[in-house]
């Protein structure tokens, strides 16, 4: 019996409800792969659930994805065999730990050239991006794209991903150091929405004309001017409320503002499907080989720090992406 430290909860609430326990991890079941993780990939979903909003049955793990090395495989197993670095999403709640019994569907191998860090920092975020600007809305060249958090760990890479495929990537982030890193980034204009202004600020930076999409996980602080901020027949794309739900409207308002469409979209659909998750995280690794997306590590963890990246990621205080180290 191998042993695991995990994270543990059996209540919700402050960062400190994360407790790192050692667990009695059994062999692999049929169809699973045991990992040892090398990096964890922190996503804000992750906040969601520790402090439940999202409610959760307990005693829970947490996290979503991971990335690290095969020490054993499950019987029916072909695909993968132990040394193989890997890594994995969507695979249910408990990648906040150092080892772990996965489903082998769920993973998938990190191509040569890719760091361990580097594809957890990116995985769950760039599979993200990836329905958003190829499905959700399919980005093309002379789209206007609006980017709130822009230099978030899932706004750098809709940044980058947005400018790619030939738009005009217009961001929004907490400060002005924060639009700053979204511009280096390659947006053309970044503006700070803790001003009071903002919104007109981002009307100028677009000129005459609005966004074709506006990628809102921002919710409660920015959703009212997402529908202000759209085309005529644009589409408003709200996946996240890190400030808070976004406000309940009449449908009427979107054809008001412009017979807009409002989608509320989730990664996890989008890669239900075995054979369209491996499409998709293909586009991924291709997107990273070719450098139009690329791993922005804003901060690195310990397991046992946890509750510490928890509070900087809610304070607002990190860019890019968190990697948790086992
Ligand atoms: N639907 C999906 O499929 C899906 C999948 C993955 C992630 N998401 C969502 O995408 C968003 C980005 O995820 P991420 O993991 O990359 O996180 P992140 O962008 O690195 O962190 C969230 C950011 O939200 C901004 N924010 C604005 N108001 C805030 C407030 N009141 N409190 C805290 N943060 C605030 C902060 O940036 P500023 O300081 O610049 O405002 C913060 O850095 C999250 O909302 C997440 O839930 C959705």
């Amino acid at each position: 019996m191998t042993q695991a430290r995990a994270i543990q909860l059996t209540e919700f609430g402050s960062p400190d409800v994360m407790k790192l326990v050692t667990l009695d991890l059994p062999a692999p079941a049929a169809g699973e792969v045991q990992l040892r993780q090398t990096a964890i990939g922190f996503n804000y979903i992750d906040i969601y659930q520790r402090s439940g909003k999202y409610p959760l049955p307990t005693p829970t793990g947490l996290g979503h994805e991971a990335a690290g090395v095969v020490q054993a495989v499950g019987d029916g197993v072909t695909d993968l065999k132990v040394g193989d670095h890997v890594v994995y999403m969507n695979a249910g709640l408990g990648a906040y730990a150092d080892c772990r019994n996965v489903p082998a569907a769920k993973m998938v191998k990190i191509p040569a050239g890719i760091s361990d860090d580097d594809a957890a920092a990116v995985f769950f975020k760039a599979m993200t991006a990836q329905y958003l600007v190829k499905k959700t809305h399919k980005v093309a060249t002379g789209d206007v794209v609006l980017v709130h958090a822009a230099a978030g760990g899932v706004g750098l890479i809709l940044v980058r991903w947005a400018k790619a495929l030939g738009a005009k990537v217009i961001g929004t982030a907490g400060s002005a150091a924060k639009c700053a890193l979204a511009v280096s980034e390659g947006a053309d204009a970044c503006i700070d929405y803790t001003q009071s202004d903002w919104v007109a600020q981002v009307q100028a930076a677009m000129g005459s004309q609005k966004a074709h999409v506006v990628y809102d996980s921002v919710a409660q602080h920015t959703f009212m001017a997402s529908l202000d901020l759209a085309a005529p027949f644009g589409m408003v794309v709200l996946y996240g409320a890190a400030s808070g739900p976004a406000p309940a409207i009449e449908p009427e308002l979107l054809n008001k503002k412009g017979c807009l469409f409002l989608t509320r979209p989730s990664v996890f659909p989008h890669n239900a499907d075995p054979a369209t998750f491996r499409a998709n995280a293909a586009d991924v690794f291709a997107a990273m080989g070719s450098g139009a997306i690329k791993a922005t590590i804003g901060a690195r963890f310990s397991l046992a720090d946890l509750p510490a990246a928890h509070r900087a990621a809610e304070s607002r205080a990190t860019t890019g992406a968190i990697v948790i180290t086992p």
